[in-house]
């Protein structure tokens, strides 16, 4: 089977002139190495192609491939993420992960949270705004958190996104909007404990291969997971297996947010507990950073006992699963 693998690589737009935080997201040369490695060692034939625009010079020059593992998170708009999979779907050329649907949506965090809470999953109060007067509109008690509607790998995310009172909410509102070009999410503040829980499979066949909590250390940056915190994590964050009773109960709810986001293959579902420690969905994150030893899904599957290859294998065989399935 000749696997294409779509990506795009950090190397490539810092290249372009592009800076680290606009980046963050890409991925590294390393990244890409170990996927190719073990695909390869899975069996498979690889065919490395990039980013969107090679993949549509490729197409039209008549390229196909039996599968495209997209890892791509694409640059510009809401459906940068869904850009290659809509591209593979004209063609009929099956892929891992999720669909457009699933990857437009997740990546807007806003729409998610109305789909999750739609399906009655619980998720904090939150309202989206488009410009500095919609502060007015703010209406949710303090403290509250402040994230672009539309980044991921922390972008935008700091100690001063939770807010304590209508002046940081004014400031660091103005000053994600003006930075990000992007609406900005407001939610309740969630003050408990942190998980994130790794899922792989579709549908009915989805399930949790592990949860992890994510622990801030005493000298990391205060309040969240931040960019800093993640981009400098050997030193600010601790990553523990998640208890007993708090795996069950993220588990359940990230299967849930999962299935009700139709989202494919793999990926993972962000959590946080409430004062009361009722766990909250947050985010999901369908295209999960596949660094081996940096990357959340790879890490928490390491914890587990499952190893890097034994979990490209699982994302494999559940995106031939669906293609078998359809026919
Ligand atoms: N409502 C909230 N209450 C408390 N902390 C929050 C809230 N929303 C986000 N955070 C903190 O900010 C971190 C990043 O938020 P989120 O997961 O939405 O961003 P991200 O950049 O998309 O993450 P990823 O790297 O997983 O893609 C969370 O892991 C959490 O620590
Ligand atoms: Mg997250």
């Amino acid at each position: 089977m000749r696997v294409g693998i779509t990506y795009d690589l950090r190397d490539d737009y810092l290249a372009l002139g592009f800076g680290e935080e606009e980046t963050a997201e890409f991925d590294r040369r390393e990244t890409i190495d170990s996927i190719d490695r073990t695909i390869k060692d899975l069996g498979y034939t690889t065919d490395r192609i990039g980013h969107v625009k090679t993949l549509m010079a490729r197409l039209a020059g008549g390229d196909r491939w039996d599968l495209v593992f997209n890892i791509a998170e694409g640059l510009q708009g809401y459906g940068r993420e869904a850009q290659i999979p809509a591209l593979l779907d004209v063609y009929q050329i099956p892929y891992t992960f999720s669909g457009p649907l699933s990857l437009t949506i997740t990546l807007h965090k806003g729409m998610a949270k109305h789909v999750v809470r739609g399906f009655g999953i619980p998720t904090p109060n939150f309202l989206v705004l488009k410009s500095v007067s919609d502060v007015a509109k703010v209406d949710l008690p303090f403290p509250l958190f402040a994230k672009p509607v539309a980044e991921g790998t922390g972008k935008g995310i700091s100690a001063a996104s939770k807010l304590s009172n209508q002046k940081e909410l004014v400031f660091q509102c103005t000053r994600l909007l003006s930075e990000y070009r992007q609406p900005v999410l407001v939610e309740t503040y969630l003050s408990g404990r942190e998980f994130t829980v790794g899922i792989v499979g579709t549908d009915d066949q989805a399930r949790a291969v592990g949860v992890m909590e994510v622990i801030l250390k005493d000298h990391a940056e205060k309040h969240a997971y931040s960019y800093l915190n993640k981009e400098r994590c050997e030193e600010f964050v601790e990553y523990r297996p998640a208890d007993e009773a708090n795996a069950v109960k993220a588990s359940e709810i990230a299967l849930a947010a999962w299935r009700a986001l139709e989202c494919r293959d793999a990926g993972r579902v962000d959590l946080r507990a409430d004062v009361e420690g009722r766990m909250n969905f947050l985010e999901a994150n369908p295209l999960p950073g596949l660094h081996p030893q940096h990357s959340d899904l790879p890490i928490l599957c390491s914890m587990s006992g499952i190893s890097y290859r034994e979990l490209l294998g699982w994302i494999m065989q559940s995106a031939i699963g669906r293609v078998v399935a359809s026919g």
